[in-house]
């Protein structure tokens, strides 16, 4: 650590000269290479997109407050973008990594990300935004840690390892993105890994220790459960919420989710099945890994062990066991709980229907009808250069309209600093998952049926968890309270990455006409800019 910070400190005075800082957080430096590479998770050679040779690429280890300077070569023969699930970026949608935020890093070229978690801690990952390179690799695990000073609810685990599991496909992502370019559906996946692996990923721990996963699902569609034989698990986080310990046989994740578990190695010495197998999906899949204890005296043994059941109601109860644990600190001394959410008045109800379809006889899918499609100018730089006609405010409705679908660049605007209600209506018999960037939300309630004003009797408005992924059951509704607390232009969208592909996400523009950088970062330095910002200056000279 404190070579870190003094070879970190050497570097500062150069770094201030071209990036606008906090000058005393500590700073981490990465530099990536993002290549093409073979990968046989499956058994088969295929094309994985790796960072400095690895696949899932490195993890990324940091302490609240740290500044994250990670410059990104993209070694590809396309253009390429990092995202970052979870992390919130205060004031400065410009680094979000996303195609309506940032410009693609094009091939040979690179880019420096200037991030910095600020007040957060927990478990997140990083992901390529574009195209449909997620099915190639190219993400990795984000953790958090508590700055020393403040205490976890929960003694230091003897491990931590980041668990990466997620559904995958023998085929490259440019075939999968191909057949949806050309109308078709997402196939079913082929498989399920483990850290990158279609079979026996190991984690080692020694007999009466316990050890903390970092789970994630970056997979591209299916919900997976995970499992390991004759342990228990207990819950202590989720996405930067510590919660209520709760003591689990198996734990949903579903796509885009990231949960903290740890796990008590009480058992004889011997190897015990880690499962992760798919819910709710047309394919049944499972793999297995491997818990290994330490001088353990033999493989593992005996039948791999089921799932919970099938039925909804089990995950929907587990759903809602997870709570806040108000007394637990977060990322500052103060308990997180005490922010009173429940008591605060709702300016506003957004409510978010999703549909699947067809737009000229091609796979399309929506929210409130509109289908998205991106600008030839990333929106958040239109609206710093004041570029108009790339997008329209006020191109999708905050309610379910009930028209057919339609294709448009979709911009929700939202007052900055508006404490919104949204409520996800599920009607299609999908489990859907949605996540937006730039803020965490409380989820307040979810339930079967239809939503009405009526159903907010039943919210959680003491200790729901603050997360940024949320599922939505089928034929079900999953209510959010959120603080719009950060200007700028944020990605609302489905975890299902083909929906997402083909539409089913937007943009929220939280706006102020402040221009106090208090309220909004002014666009980094080192931006790159494309489309209509092409030549435009990101400093007045
Ligand atoms: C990235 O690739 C370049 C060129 O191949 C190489 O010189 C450099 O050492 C690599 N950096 C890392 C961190 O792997
Ligand atoms: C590319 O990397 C160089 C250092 O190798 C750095 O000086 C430059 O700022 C980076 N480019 C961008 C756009 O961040
Ligand atoms: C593992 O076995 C070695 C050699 O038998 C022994 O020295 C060591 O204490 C054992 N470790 C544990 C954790 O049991
Ligand atoms: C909540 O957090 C406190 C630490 O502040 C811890 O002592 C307690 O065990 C936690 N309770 C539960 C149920 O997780
Ligand atoms: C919320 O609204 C109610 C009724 O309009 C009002 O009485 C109350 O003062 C408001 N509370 C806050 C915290 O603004
Ligand atoms: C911003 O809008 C508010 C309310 O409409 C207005 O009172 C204020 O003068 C505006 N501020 C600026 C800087 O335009």
């Amino acid at each position: 650590m404190a070579t870190n910070a003094s070879y970190a400190a050497a570097l500062i005075i150069g770094f201030s000269l071209l990036f606008a800082v906090t000058a005393e957080d500590p700073y981490r430096f990465f530099e990536w290479n993002v290549t093409y590479g073979d990968i046989y998770p499956l058994g088969v050679r295929q094309q994985g997109i790796l960072i400095n040779g690895k696949f899932p690429g490195p993890d990324i280890y940091s302490v609240t407050n740290d500044n994250l300077i990670i410059n990104v070569y993209n070694r590809l023969d396309e253009p390429f973008l990092l995202s970052w699930s979870g992390i919130l970026q205060r004031r400065n949608s410009f680094v979000d990594g996303v195609y309506g935020t940032t410009c693609p890093i094009p091939p040979g070229k690179n880019y420096t990300y200037i991030l910095q978690v600020k007040d957060q801690i927990g478990t997140f990952y990083y992901f390529p935004s574009l195209a449909f390179h997620k099915a190639a690799g190219g993400f990795g695990g984000i953790r958090i840690l508590s700055s020393s000073s403040i205490p976890v609810p929960f003694p230091d685990p003897a491990g931590d390892y980041t668990v990466l599991i997620g559904d995958w496909y023998k085929s490259s992502h440019t075939d999968l993105k191909a057949q949806l370019d050309s109308g078709k559906k997402l196939p079913l996946p082929d498989g399920i890994l483990i850290n990158g692996l279609g079979s026996g990923a190991t984690l080692y721990v020694y007999r009466g220790k316990t050890i903390r996963l970092r789970i994630s699902n970056v997979g591209l569609q299916d919900s997976l459960n995970f499992r390991i034989q004759d342990h228990k698990m207990v819950l202590v986080e989720v996405e930067g919420t510590h919660t209520l310990q709760i003591t689990l046989s198996s734990l949903d994740v579903h796509v885009g989710q990231s949960y903290s578990v740890l796990v008590y190695a009480d058992q004889p010495a011997h190897d015990y099945y880690m499962v992760v197998s798919s819910r709710f999906s047309s394919a049944a899949l499972t793999t297995t890994g491997v818990l290994r204890y330490r001088n353990s005296s033999g493989g593992v043994s005996g039948p791999v062990p089921g799932g919970p059941p099938i039925q909804i109601d089990w995950s929907l109860n587990q759903a809602r066991a997870i709570r806040s644990n108000l007394t637990a600190s977060g990322p500052r001394p103060n308990p997180q709980g005490s922010y009173h959410y429940g008591s605060i008045n709702i300016t506003r109800t957004i409510r978010i229907a999703n549909a699947a379809g067809q737009v000229k006889e091609k796979q399309r899918y929506a929210a409130n009808s509109v289908s998205f499609i991106p600008a030839d100018t990333p929106l958040k730089l239109a609206d710093y250069f004041k570029i108009d006609g790339v997008y329209k405010v006020g191109s999708i409705q905050s309610q379910p309209i009930g028209k057919a679908m339609y294709l448009d660049t979709s911009v929700l605007q939202v007052d900055y600093q508006a404490f919104v209600e949204i409520v996800f209506e599920n009607s299609e018999d999908i489990l859907q998952s949605w996540h937006l960037d730039g803020h965490h939300f409380w989820v307040v309630g979810m339930n079967g049926g239809q939503w009405s004003p009526d159903s907010r009797k039943e919210y959680n408005l003491q200790d729901a968890v603050a997360r940024c992924t949320v599922q939505v059951y089928p034929s079900s509704w999953t209510a959010i309270y959120v603080a719009l607390d950060n200007v700028g232009m944020w990605n609302l969208r489905s975890e299902f990455w083909a929906s997402q592909y083909l539409g089913q996400q937007f943009y929220v523009r939280v706006y102020t006409n402040s221009t106090s950088l208090k309220d909004e970062s002014l666009i980094p330095k080192n931006a790159l800019l494309c489309g209509r910002a092409t030549g435009r200056r990101t400093r007045p000279v």
